[in-house]
């Protein structure tokens, strides 16, 4: 079926798919400036990984085209003024900072004098990544899909479909894929505190595609597998590091650590663009800490007593001796990831 895009190019501005209002509304956010871009990517408007990646890029490409320099030098420099902008809005998910950086280097290699050719090519180079991120959800599919039994009971957690991605989507991507072959699949969904990803996103995300699943809270995810009915678990990746530990969304390394209490395999999908070979290991992974209203207020009333003191990390790293395979674009990772993970960059 079509799904609702994650984001559109229309008439030189980006749309972006207010993800704060799923499931009770959909509605645009016309972004005619890239700091609408940055505000967006902020409030989680626009999350996941992937499509804050592709976003950032059309930020930069939004950036580029606001912009009347004196010359070639001084449009360079205001780009790059904007990337740090783009690059500053969340730390953790490499796509972004991965995107941003291959629209520089793009344009460092541009020999034209013309602002208006850059401008053209850094909107074709949004547009590519875009394209680049279905086709490779697509891949992670085709690849994954593989590792999926006939009849399974598949726990996941947060939101890594079609919207957080240009479509089709990494865990989801799997799913789907799976599903579409035919497979005999239930999904359970993590509601995923403290915004709700899970609830709001991935299971109205299945319920759309008609692909069975059952929403239930955090905290009941033990129990579930506890009773056997999960047979796998499979989560998205905000970022990869060498040693194969993975960044995603809080609450996915306790999901981990239940899955090796239970012997169950423990799944990561992602593309080549949420790796960063250059740290070594996950501690040394920013990880972005939110404003405390996320977990002292639901949907807008206080839950907790004023003044409490706050934790609210937004992901987590799972260490690698937990994940049993990575899912990419070009193919599937599996221990020990210092070997096989610059393989498949290479390939
Ligand atoms: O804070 P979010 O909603 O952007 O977090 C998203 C996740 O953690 C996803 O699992 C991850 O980005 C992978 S999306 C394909």
């Amino acid at each position: 079926m079509r799904h609702m895009e994650t984001m559109r190019w229309v008439d030189g501005c980006l749309e972006i798919l207010d993800q704060t209002l799923l499931p009770g509304k959909t509605e645009y956010i016309k972004c005619e400036h890239y700091t609408t871009i940055c505000d967006a990517i902020r409030r989680l408007s626009v999350r996941g990984a992937p499509a804050i990646g592709a976003a950032a890029a059309y930020g930069l490409a939004l950036g580029a085209a606001s912009l009347s320099p004196a010359g070639k030098a001084e449009f360079v420099s205001a780009i790059e003024q904007i990337a740090r902008e783009l690059c500053d809005t969340r730390p953790t998910a490499i796509n972004l900072q991965w995107a941003v950086d291959r629209m520089l280097q793009l344009l460092h290699e541009q020999t034209t004098d013309s602002v208006e050719v850059l401008k053209e090519t850094l909107l074709a180079a949004a547009h590519a990544i875009y394209r680049e991120d279905l086709a490779s959800n697509r891949r992670i599919g085709e690849f994954g899909e593989k590792l999926i039994p006939p009849n399974v009971s598949i726990l996941t957690h947060c939101n890594a479909g079609a919207l957080a991605t240009a479509g089709f989507g990494t865990a989801l991507g799997v799913i789907r894929a799976a599903h579409q072959a035919g497979k005999n699949i239930h999904v359970y969904a993590d509601e995923t505190r403290p915004l709700l990803q899970g609830a709001r996103l991935t299971a109205w995300e299945l319920m759309q595609d008609n692909i069975p699943v059952t929403l239930l809270t955090d905290n009941m995810a033990g129990y579930l597998m506890a009773c056997g009915k999960v047979d796998l678990v499979i989560v998205g990746a905000d970022r990869i590091t060498a040693n194969g530990d993975v960044a995603n969304k809080i609450g996915t390394y306790s999901v981990a650590v239940l899955a090796k209490e239970h012997g169950l395999p423990f799944y990561v999908a992602a593309p080549m663009s949420t790796f960063d070979l250059n740290l070594a290991g996950g501690q040394e992974i920013p990880i972005e800490n939110r404003d405390e209203r996320e977990v002292t207020h639901f949907a807008g009333h206080p839950v907790a007593p004023a003044g409490v003191k706050v934790w609210n990390p937004a992901f987590d790293v799972t260490p690698h001796p937990l994940v049993t395979a990575i899912i990419t674009d070009r193919g599937v990772a599996r221990p020990p990831y210092t070997k096989t993970l610059p393989a498949l960059v290479d390939k």
